[in-house]
Protein backbone atom coordinates (compact mmCIF):
# COMPACT_ATOMS: atom_id res chain seq x y z
CA UNK A 1 0.00 0.00 0.00
CA UNK A 2 2.96 2.49 0.77
CA UNK A 3 3.77 2.53 -3.10
CA UNK A 4 0.05 3.09 -3.91
CA UNK A 5 0.65 6.07 -1.40
CA UNK A 6 3.85 7.66 -3.50
CA UNK A 7 2.52 6.62 -6.65
CA UNK A 8 -0.60 8.37 -5.95
CA UNK A 9 0.78 11.56 -3.94
CA UNK A 10 -0.43 14.66 -4.91
CA UNK A 11 2.35 15.89 -6.22
CA UNK A 12 2.69 13.50 -8.46
CA UNK A 13 -0.53 14.15 -9.71
CA UNK A 14 -0.18 17.65 -10.07
CA UNK A 15 3.78 17.71 -11.38
CA UNK A 16 2.84 14.75 -13.95
CA UNK A 17 -0.57 16.70 -15.12
CA UNK A 18 1.91 20.22 -15.28
CA UNK A 19 4.31 17.92 -17.27
CA UNK A 20 1.62 17.19 -19.80
CA UNK A 21 -0.13 20.54 -20.47
CA UNK A 22 3.82 21.73 -21.00
CA UNK A 23 4.38 19.05 -23.78
CA UNK A 24 0.72 19.73 -25.07
CA UNK A 25 2.04 23.21 -25.79
CA UNK A 26 5.13 22.15 -26.80
CA UNK A 27 4.19 19.90 -28.95
CA UNK A 28 1.39 21.89 -31.25
CA UNK A 29 2.97 23.37 -34.24
CA UNK A 30 3.18 26.89 -35.23
CA UNK A 31 0.80 26.58 -38.13
CA UNK A 32 -2.85 26.13 -37.48
CA UNK A 33 -5.22 24.28 -40.07
CA UNK A 34 -8.48 25.85 -38.82
CA UNK A 35 -6.61 29.80 -39.37
CA UNK A 36 -6.06 28.57 -43.18
CA UNK A 37 -8.60 29.47 -45.04
CA UNK A 38 -7.52 27.98 -48.41
CA UNK A 39 -10.44 26.65 -50.09
CA UNK A 40 -10.51 23.37 -52.23
CA UNK A 41 -13.39 23.86 -53.95
CA UNK A 42 -13.61 21.81 -57.78
CA UNK A 43 -10.38 20.26 -56.72
CA UNK A 44 -9.88 16.20 -56.24
CA UNK A 45 -7.55 14.54 -53.69
CA UNK A 46 -6.89 10.87 -52.94
CA UNK A 47 -5.90 9.89 -49.24
CA UNK A 48 -4.86 6.48 -48.60
CA UNK A 49 -5.63 4.45 -45.37
CA UNK A 50 -8.35 7.33 -44.67
CA UNK A 51 -10.60 5.22 -42.79
CA UNK A 52 -8.46 5.67 -39.17
CA UNK A 53 -6.12 7.40 -37.39
CA UNK A 54 -4.29 10.13 -39.10
CA UNK A 55 -5.84 9.60 -43.25
CA UNK A 56 -9.01 10.32 -41.32
CA UNK A 57 -8.06 13.54 -40.44
CA UNK A 58 -6.47 14.56 -43.53
CA UNK A 59 -9.42 13.57 -45.51
CA UNK A 60 -11.84 15.78 -42.91
CA UNK A 61 -9.71 18.73 -43.79
CA UNK A 62 -10.11 18.39 -46.88
CA UNK A 63 -13.33 17.75 -47.49
CA UNK A 64 -14.26 20.84 -44.95
CA UNK A 65 -12.28 22.82 -47.58
CA UNK A 66 -14.70 21.57 -50.62
CA UNK A 67 -12.77 19.32 -52.10
CA UNK A 68 -13.93 15.95 -53.57
CA UNK A 69 -12.48 13.71 -51.80
CA UNK A 70 -11.62 10.22 -52.44
CA UNK A 71 -11.01 7.64 -49.34
CA UNK A 72 -8.55 4.52 -50.67
CA UNK A 73 -9.52 2.24 -48.19
CA UNK A 74 -8.80 -1.79 -47.97
CA UNK A 75 -12.25 -2.71 -45.89
CA UNK A 76 -15.66 -1.56 -46.99
CA UNK A 77 -16.94 -1.67 -43.75
CA UNK A 78 -14.66 0.50 -42.07
CA UNK A 79 -14.22 2.59 -45.25
CA UNK A 80 -18.15 3.43 -45.68
CA UNK A 81 -18.07 3.88 -41.64
CA UNK A 82 -15.39 7.18 -41.89
CA UNK A 83 -16.53 8.01 -45.19
CA UNK A 84 -20.24 8.47 -43.36
CA UNK A 85 -18.59 10.43 -40.44
CA UNK A 86 -16.81 12.62 -42.70
CA UNK A 87 -19.73 13.47 -45.28
CA UNK A 88 -22.02 14.28 -41.52
CA UNK A 89 -19.61 16.38 -40.11
CA UNK A 90 -18.67 18.56 -43.38
CA UNK A 91 -21.86 18.60 -45.12
CA UNK A 92 -19.78 17.90 -48.19
CA UNK A 93 -21.54 14.51 -50.10
CA UNK A 94 -18.50 14.75 -52.84
CA UNK A 95 -16.71 12.44 -50.61
CA UNK A 96 -16.45 8.49 -51.92
CA UNK A 97 -14.80 5.47 -51.01
CA UNK A 98 -12.84 3.51 -53.26
CA UNK A 99 -11.33 -0.14 -52.35
CA UNK A 100 -7.92 -0.74 -51.98
CA UNK A 101 -5.05 -3.05 -50.88
CA UNK A 102 -1.67 -1.33 -50.94
CA UNK A 103 0.11 -4.55 -50.42
CA UNK A 104 -1.61 -6.18 -53.59
CA UNK A 105 -0.04 -5.20 -56.95
CA UNK A 106 -2.98 -5.93 -59.05
CA UNK A 107 -5.31 -4.35 -56.22
CA UNK A 108 -3.17 -1.15 -57.09
CA UNK A 109 -3.58 -1.78 -60.70
CA UNK A 110 -7.42 -1.93 -60.70
CA UNK A 111 -8.23 1.19 -58.22
CA UNK A 112 -6.02 3.22 -60.54
CA UNK A 113 -7.99 1.67 -63.68
CA UNK A 114 -11.19 2.70 -62.47
CA UNK A 115 -10.06 5.71 -61.19
CA UNK A 116 -8.98 7.13 -64.42
CA UNK A 117 -11.65 5.88 -66.28
CA UNK A 118 -13.76 7.43 -63.89
CA UNK A 119 -12.40 10.53 -62.50
CA UNK A 120 -11.60 14.00 -64.49
CA UNK A 121 -8.68 15.62 -62.53
CA UNK A 122 -6.23 14.83 -58.97
CA UNK A 123 -4.70 17.78 -57.42
CA UNK A 124 -4.04 16.16 -54.17
CA UNK A 125 -2.45 12.19 -53.45
CA UNK A 126 -1.76 11.56 -49.87
CA UNK A 127 0.55 8.31 -49.57
CA UNK A 128 -0.84 7.70 -45.92
CA UNK A 129 -1.59 4.32 -45.15
CA UNK A 130 0.86 2.20 -43.60
CA UNK A 131 1.56 -0.68 -41.38
CA UNK A 132 4.21 -1.55 -38.44
CA UNK A 133 4.66 -4.19 -36.58
CA UNK A 134 3.54 -7.24 -39.08
CA UNK A 135 4.83 -10.50 -39.20
CA UNK A 136 6.76 -11.39 -41.93
CA UNK A 137 4.75 -12.71 -44.76
CA UNK A 138 5.41 -12.64 -48.76
CA UNK A 139 2.54 -11.44 -50.48
CA UNK A 140 1.57 -13.30 -54.07
CA UNK A 141 3.52 -10.70 -56.08
CA UNK A 142 6.53 -12.35 -54.05
CA UNK A 143 7.48 -8.81 -51.72
CA UNK A 144 7.93 -8.52 -48.05
CA UNK A 145 4.21 -7.42 -46.84
CA UNK A 146 5.77 -4.34 -44.78
CA UNK A 147 7.40 -3.19 -48.33
CA UNK A 148 4.21 -3.34 -50.22
CA UNK A 149 1.74 -1.97 -47.99
CA UNK A 150 4.31 0.63 -47.28
CA UNK A 151 6.66 1.48 -49.87
CA UNK A 152 5.63 -0.94 -53.33
CA UNK A 153 2.02 -0.59 -53.53
CA UNK A 154 2.15 3.58 -52.90
CA UNK A 155 4.72 3.33 -55.63
CA UNK A 156 2.73 2.27 -57.92
CA UNK A 157 -0.21 3.92 -56.85
CA UNK A 158 1.90 7.52 -57.53
CA UNK A 159 3.28 6.09 -60.96
CA UNK A 160 -0.32 5.08 -62.54
CA UNK A 161 -1.79 8.21 -61.43
CA UNK A 162 0.75 10.60 -61.95
CA UNK A 163 -0.11 11.28 -65.76
CA UNK A 164 -3.72 12.60 -64.70
CA UNK A 165 -2.01 14.17 -61.66
CA UNK A 166 0.14 16.48 -64.30
CA UNK A 167 -2.63 17.22 -66.45
CA UNK A 168 -4.08 18.21 -63.40
CA UNK A 169 -1.59 20.62 -62.47
CA UNK A 170 -0.70 22.41 -59.83
CA UNK A 171 -0.83 18.94 -58.34
CA UNK A 172 0.67 18.05 -54.74
CA UNK A 173 2.03 14.66 -54.02
CA UNK A 174 2.50 14.19 -50.20
CA UNK A 175 4.28 10.41 -48.37
CA UNK A 176 3.85 10.16 -45.03
CA UNK A 177 7.08 8.69 -43.82
CA UNK A 178 8.52 8.81 -40.17
CA UNK A 179 11.13 10.00 -38.45
CA UNK A 180 11.96 6.26 -38.19
CA UNK A 181 13.42 6.08 -41.79
CA UNK A 182 16.72 7.66 -39.76
CA UNK A 183 17.28 4.45 -38.29
CA UNK A 184 16.44 2.96 -41.52
CA UNK A 185 19.09 0.56 -44.06
CA UNK A 186 18.98 0.52 -47.56
CA UNK A 187 19.20 -3.42 -49.01
CA UNK A 188 17.33 -4.02 -51.91
CA UNK A 189 16.68 -7.79 -51.18
CA UNK A 190 14.90 -6.69 -48.10
CA UNK A 191 12.47 -5.92 -50.83
CA UNK A 192 11.93 -9.88 -51.54
CA UNK A 193 11.79 -10.50 -47.79
CA UNK A 194 15.68 -11.36 -47.52
CA UNK A 195 17.78 -11.13 -45.41
CA UNK A 196 15.53 -8.75 -42.90
CA UNK A 197 15.60 -8.35 -39.36
CA UNK A 198 11.77 -7.95 -38.03
CA UNK A 199 13.59 -7.21 -34.37
CA UNK A 200 12.15 -3.78 -33.06
CA UNK A 201 10.18 -3.20 -36.23
CA UNK A 202 13.51 -2.70 -38.16
CA UNK A 203 11.81 -3.10 -41.04
CA UNK A 204 9.08 -0.26 -40.53
CA UNK A 205 12.11 1.75 -40.47
CA UNK A 206 13.52 0.31 -43.93
CA UNK A 207 10.32 1.06 -45.60
CA UNK A 208 9.65 4.59 -44.17
CA UNK A 209 13.47 5.36 -45.71
CA UNK A 210 12.83 4.43 -49.08
CA UNK A 211 9.39 6.56 -48.82
CA UNK A 212 12.12 9.24 -48.72
CA UNK A 213 14.07 8.10 -51.01
CA UNK A 214 11.57 7.51 -53.68
CA UNK A 215 9.89 10.51 -53.13
CA UNK A 216 12.85 13.02 -53.21
CA UNK A 217 13.82 11.24 -56.51
CA UNK A 218 9.97 11.69 -57.92
CA UNK A 219 10.46 14.93 -57.39
CA UNK A 220 13.71 15.13 -59.05
CA UNK A 221 11.90 13.64 -62.05
CA UNK A 222 8.83 15.83 -62.12
CA UNK A 223 10.58 19.27 -62.33
CA UNK A 224 9.04 21.99 -64.35
CA UNK A 225 6.10 19.39 -64.34
CA UNK A 226 3.82 21.24 -61.77
CA UNK A 227 3.57 18.70 -60.14
CA UNK A 228 5.38 18.46 -56.45
CA UNK A 229 6.29 15.55 -54.05
CA UNK A 230 7.42 15.32 -50.46
CA UNK A 231 7.49 13.45 -47.43
CA UNK A 232 6.49 14.48 -44.25
CA UNK A 233 7.27 12.97 -40.43
CA UNK A 234 3.33 13.41 -38.49
CA UNK A 235 5.07 12.88 -35.08
CA UNK A 236 4.28 10.33 -32.75
CA UNK A 237 0.86 9.71 -32.94
CA UNK A 238 -2.04 8.31 -30.88
CA UNK A 239 -3.45 5.77 -33.34
CA UNK A 240 -4.06 1.81 -34.25
CA UNK A 241 -0.26 1.92 -35.25
CA UNK A 242 0.21 -0.28 -32.97
CA UNK A 243 -2.44 -3.02 -33.40
CA UNK A 244 -0.01 -5.65 -34.53
CA UNK A 245 1.70 -5.20 -31.20
CA UNK A 246 1.26 -7.75 -27.99
CA UNK A 247 -1.52 -5.95 -25.47
CA UNK A 248 1.33 -5.47 -23.08
CA UNK A 249 2.89 -2.96 -25.42
CA UNK A 250 0.17 -1.49 -26.90
CA UNK A 251 -0.93 -0.75 -23.47
CA UNK A 252 2.16 1.32 -22.75
CA UNK A 253 2.21 3.48 -25.99
CA UNK A 254 -1.28 4.25 -24.86
CA UNK A 255 -0.41 5.00 -21.34
CA UNK A 256 2.41 7.06 -22.14
CA UNK A 257 0.94 8.51 -25.27
CA UNK A 258 -2.10 9.87 -23.00
CA UNK A 259 0.24 11.78 -21.68
CA UNK A 260 2.59 12.60 -24.57
CA UNK A 261 2.06 11.97 -28.21
CA UNK A 262 -0.65 13.59 -30.45
CA UNK A 263 -3.97 13.14 -31.06
CA UNK A 264 -4.57 11.80 -34.73
CA UNK A 265 -5.95 15.08 -35.18
CA UNK A 266 -2.82 16.48 -33.99
CA UNK A 267 -0.73 14.16 -36.38
CA UNK A 268 -2.58 15.37 -39.52
CA UNK A 269 -1.53 18.99 -39.53
CA UNK A 270 1.73 18.31 -40.97
CA UNK A 271 0.30 16.04 -44.02
CA UNK A 272 -1.93 18.96 -44.25
CA UNK A 273 0.10 21.54 -44.22
CA UNK A 274 2.48 20.02 -47.41
CA UNK A 275 -0.83 19.61 -48.76
CA UNK A 276 -2.69 22.40 -48.89
CA UNK A 277 -0.83 25.24 -47.34
CA UNK A 278 0.24 28.65 -49.59
CA UNK A 279 3.26 28.50 -47.97
CA UNK A 280 4.67 25.19 -49.39
CA UNK A 281 3.31 25.87 -52.78
CA UNK A 282 5.73 25.24 -55.59
CA UNK A 283 8.32 23.04 -52.51
CA UNK A 284 9.42 19.88 -53.65
CA UNK A 285 11.88 17.06 -52.88
CA UNK A 286 11.82 18.31 -49.44
CA UNK A 287 11.02 16.46 -45.84
CA UNK A 288 9.23 18.38 -43.18
CA UNK A 289 9.00 17.43 -39.65
CA UNK A 290 5.74 16.67 -37.38
CA UNK A 291 5.85 20.44 -36.74
CA UNK A 292 5.87 22.13 -40.60
CA UNK A 293 9.53 23.05 -40.72
CA UNK A 294 11.96 22.01 -43.34
CA UNK A 295 14.33 19.58 -42.31
CA UNK A 296 17.23 17.63 -43.72
CA UNK A 297 16.28 13.93 -43.89
CA UNK A 298 18.87 11.24 -42.85
CA UNK A 299 22.45 11.29 -45.89
CA UNK A 300 20.47 7.80 -46.98
CA UNK A 301 17.78 10.04 -48.10
CA UNK A 302 20.14 12.75 -50.01
CA UNK A 303 22.55 10.49 -51.73
CA UNK A 304 20.96 11.12 -55.43
CA UNK A 305 22.78 7.94 -56.93
CA UNK A 306 21.15 5.92 -54.84
CA UNK A 307 18.00 7.32 -55.30
CA UNK A 308 18.27 6.59 -58.69
CA UNK A 309 19.11 3.21 -57.88
CA UNK A 310 16.04 2.25 -55.51
CA UNK A 311 13.86 4.49 -58.11
CA UNK A 312 14.54 2.06 -61.05
CA UNK A 313 14.46 -1.26 -58.84
CA UNK A 314 10.92 -0.12 -57.60
CA UNK A 315 10.23 0.86 -61.63
CA UNK A 316 11.39 -2.87 -62.34
CA UNK A 317 9.26 -4.38 -59.00
CA UNK A 318 5.75 -2.85 -60.11
CA UNK A 319 5.93 -2.97 -63.66
CA UNK A 320 3.77 -5.99 -65.33
CA UNK A 321 6.15 -8.09 -67.13
N1 LIG B 1 1.13 6.92 -35.42
C1 LIG B 1 2.40 7.32 -35.42
O1 LIG B 1 2.99 7.54 -34.36
C2 LIG B 1 3.14 7.51 -36.72
C3 LIG B 1 4.44 8.04 -36.67
C4 LIG B 1 5.13 8.24 -37.88
C5 LIG B 1 4.51 7.90 -39.08
N2 LIG B 1 3.26 7.38 -39.10
C6 LIG B 1 2.68 7.03 -40.41
O2 LIG B 1 1.42 7.64 -40.56
C7 LIG B 1 0.63 6.88 -41.47
C8 LIG B 1 -0.76 6.67 -40.90
O3 LIG B 1 -0.64 5.86 -39.75
P1 LIG B 1 -1.63 5.90 -38.50
O4 LIG B 1 -0.78 6.17 -37.32
O5 LIG B 1 -2.81 6.75 -38.78
O6 LIG B 1 -2.00 4.34 -38.44
P2 LIG B 1 -3.38 3.56 -38.39
O7 LIG B 1 -4.31 4.19 -37.42
O8 LIG B 1 -3.00 2.14 -38.19
O9 LIG B 1 -3.96 3.75 -39.87
C9 LIG B 1 -3.35 3.14 -40.95
C10 LIG B 1 -4.27 3.18 -42.15
O10 LIG B 1 -3.63 2.48 -43.24
C11 LIG B 1 -4.54 1.52 -43.74
N3 LIG B 1 -3.88 0.36 -44.33
C12 LIG B 1 -3.04 -0.51 -43.72
N4 LIG B 1 -2.69 -1.48 -44.59
C13 LIG B 1 -3.32 -1.23 -45.75
C14 LIG B 1 -3.38 -1.88 -47.01
N5 LIG B 1 -2.70 -3.02 -47.25
N6 LIG B 1 -4.14 -1.34 -47.98
C15 LIG B 1 -4.83 -0.20 -47.76
N7 LIG B 1 -4.82 0.46 -46.60
C16 LIG B 1 -4.07 -0.05 -45.60
C17 LIG B 1 -5.37 1.11 -42.55
O11 LIG B 1 -6.55 0.47 -42.99
P3 LIG B 1 -7.31 -0.60 -42.03
O12 LIG B 1 -7.96 0.19 -40.94
O13 LIG B 1 -8.29 -1.28 -42.92
O14 LIG B 1 -6.27 -1.53 -41.51
C18 LIG B 1 -5.60 2.46 -41.91
O15 LIG B 1 -6.61 3.14 -42.59
C19 LIG B 1 1.40 5.59 -41.73
O16 LIG B 1 2.07 5.67 -42.96
C20 LIG B 1 2.39 5.56 -40.59
O17 LIG B 1 3.56 4.84 -40.94
C21 LIG B 1 2.56 7.18 -37.95
C1 LIG C 1 21.05 -11.70 -48.61
O1 LIG C 1 20.62 -13.03 -48.61
C2 LIG C 1 21.08 -13.78 -49.73
C3 LIG C 1 20.44 -15.15 -49.61
O2 LIG C 1 19.08 -15.04 -49.39
C4 LIG C 1 22.59 -13.82 -49.74
O3 LIG C 1 23.05 -14.50 -50.90
C5 LIG C 1 23.13 -12.39 -49.75
O4 LIG C 1 24.54 -12.39 -49.64
C6 LIG C 1 22.56 -11.58 -48.60
N1 LIG C 1 22.96 -10.20 -48.71
C7 LIG C 1 23.38 -9.49 -47.67
C8 LIG C 1 23.72 -8.08 -47.94
O5 LIG C 1 23.46 -9.96 -46.55
C1 LIG D 1 13.52 2.05 -35.57
O1 LIG D 1 13.38 3.44 -35.33
C2 LIG D 1 13.02 3.77 -33.99
C3 LIG D 1 12.80 5.27 -33.92
O2 LIG D 1 13.88 5.99 -34.43
C4 LIG D 1 14.12 3.30 -33.05
O3 LIG D 1 13.76 3.57 -31.71
C5 LIG D 1 14.33 1.81 -33.23
O4 LIG D 1 15.40 1.37 -32.43
C6 LIG D 1 14.62 1.50 -34.69
N1 LIG D 1 14.74 0.05 -34.83
C7 LIG D 1 15.89 -0.50 -35.22
C8 LIG D 1 15.94 -1.99 -35.16
O5 LIG D 1 16.84 0.15 -35.63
Amino acid sequence: MIWFDILCHPVWAVSTALLAFVVRLQRRGSWDPQACTVQLKGKTAVVTGANTGIGKFIALDFARRGARVILACRSEARGTAALKEIREKTGNSDVHLRLVDLSSLDSVREFAKGFLEEEKALHILVNNAGVSGLPRQITKDGLDASFATNHLGPFLLTSLLLDLMKRSAPSRIVTVSSVNHRKGEVDFSHFHGENLSYFMDKIYNNTKLHNVICTNELARRLQGTGVTANSVHPGIVMTEVMRHYPLIVRCLFNFIGFFFFKSPEEGAVSPIYCAVAEETEGITGKYFDCDCSLVLPAPLARDTALAVKDFEICERLTSKL
